[in-house]
């Protein structure tokens, strides 16, 4: 809120003879803002910026991003310093709660996501009146909003909200793990309380009544170190659309559902599912790397190199740059060190961070781009990459939500337009058309 952010010296605004005078406010770490809130009202103006890229919805303080420094905050701390301490429910409390939990605060939240780590046995039923060849993330999304009709407390706000907030970190977790058991006819496999949140999710995806699979603790290691990097980023396009969804007042699992399928984009979450597929096709078709950066190059071309580029970032990703230690260690660990697709990916980088067109357009790795090789290596398929993608970034959603439940400047989101059709035609009857 305004109240948050430091008044500074205000901005002048010129329309025709008419000079408008804006509150200009700072943020904690010198970003700045106009205060525009009442230009319509006091100019009949509005300001146009498709995809918001110049527009600020909210003061936030769950993470910092600063694109141009390559530097991702959480609650104040540095992604290089969680991703190297913390596991992916650490985070999650972080972002969630406002501060890294104590022993017993790790303790007891463990506890409660384990209590609520089993689905309703009516809606196991679900997953067997979907195809087999369903997408993930449309199983996903139906099942998240499904969870409103088990626990329609919600509605009522009856319920404390760390057990709704618990209930679905955990819940999401068993529903993707479902949905791939379901996808290739195995029984699901129900979540134990011997394991932790990430050992849950592997034993829940991989392990069978015929099959000795063990929980590698590398494996583990790994992918509690990709959700952390997945766990929340700023007012990215899931995030705002799951904000948009709360200020009309739709509960969380509402919110949740619709972030899940605004992250389904290939230019969103699927990008990671975009990247492997790219780099399939590739070594598939033994198709030359620099044939791929000059095709994405081409203004007429529909390509793009998937993996690349960022609204924000202008320089790595850092969450990239631990993405890919993380994937060249783990591979490594595998004896998959060989693996085509990394070499591939390795020069593709390469050739892509060392060429003008995406050096001039300050087009490097994002999160997406090595992280779908190490799932991969993990044996997740690349459907599940996506839903892989909102696991990680649920308590960043979650947070968000709650932030803007409390932010009494936030309003319902109804973004204005600039109309372009027909002014007022007469009416032609259907017979005299
Ligand atoms: C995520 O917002 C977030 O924080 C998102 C995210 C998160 O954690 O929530 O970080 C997760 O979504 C990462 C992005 C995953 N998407 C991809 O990897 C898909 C490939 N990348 C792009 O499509 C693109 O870079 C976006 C969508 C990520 C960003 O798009 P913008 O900011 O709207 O930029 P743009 O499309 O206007 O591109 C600017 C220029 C254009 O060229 P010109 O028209 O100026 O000549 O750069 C070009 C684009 O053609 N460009 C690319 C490119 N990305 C941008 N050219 C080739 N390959 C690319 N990948």
């Amino acid at each position: 809120m305004k109240t948050d952010m430091k008044k500074l010296e205000s901005a002048e605004l010129k329309i025709g003879k008419k000079i408008l005078n804006l509150d200009v406010y700072e943020g904690a770490l010198e970003e700045r803002c106009i205060d525009i809130s009442k230009l319509r009202q006091e100019t009949g103006y509005i300001t146009y910026d498709p995809g918001f890229g110049n527009t600020g919805i909210a003061s936030s303080d769950i993470t910092f991003v600063d694109g141009e420094k390559g530097i991702l905050l959480h609650r104040g701390y540095q992604i290089e310093d969680l991703a190297a301490n913390c596991t992916f429910i650490e985070v999650a409390y972080l972002l969630i709660f406002g501060k890294l939990p104590n022993q017993e605060e790790r303790l007891a939240f463990s506890a409660s996501l384990n209590a609520n780590s089993m689905l309703h046995e009516d809606m196991r039923q679900f997953f067997s009146n979907y195809p087999e060849h369903s997408h993930p993330m449309a199983v996903l999304s139906a099942m998240v909003v499904s969870l409103s009709t088990f626990y329609p407390e919600i509605e009522d706000e009856s319920e404390s909200i760390h057990l709704t907030v618990t209930r679905l970190l955990s819940k999401m977790r068993t529903i993707a793990a479902f949905s791939y058991k379901k996808s290739i006819g195995e029984p699901v496999r129900q979540p134990s309380w011997k394991y932790r949140y990430c050992e849950n999710f592997l034993s829940m995806m991989f392990k069978s009544p015929v099959n000795n699979y063990q929980i590698d603790p590398i494996v583990e290691r790994a992918l509690n170190l990709f959700l952390v990097l997945h766990a929340d980023h700023e007012q990215n396009c899931s995030t705002t659309v799951a904000r948009a969804v709360c200020s009309s007042g739709a509960n969380l699992y509402a919110s949740i559902a619709s972030g899940v399928c605004a992250l389904w984009g290939p230019l969103h979450g699927g990008a990671n599912q975009g990247v492997i597929e790219m780099l399939e096709k590739i070594l598939a078709g033994g198709i030359k790397p620099s044939d791929i950066i000059e095709a994405a190059k081409r203004k007429d071309s529909k390509l793009r190199l998937m993996g690349f580029g960022h609204r924000v970032y202008k320089t790595y990703d850092p969450r990239a740059k631990l993405a890919k230690q993380s994937c060249v260690d783990l591979l490594n660990h595998l004896g998959m060190q060989d693996d085509p697709l990394l070499d591939i990916a390795m020069e593709l980088e390469q050739r892509a961070l060392t060429d003008d067109y995406f050096i001039e357009k300050h087009l490097y790795p994002n999160v997406d781009f090595y992280t779908g090789i190490a799932y991969r290596a993990m044996g997740i398929p690349k459907n599940m990459f996506t839903v892989m993608f909102a696991i990680g970034r649920l308590p960043g959603w979650i947070a968000h939500w709650l932030e803007m439940k409390a932010d009494r400047e936030q309003r319902i989101v109804r973004p204005r337009q600039i109309y372009v059709g027909k002014n007022v035609l007469p009416f032609v009857k259907i017979e005299n058309r």
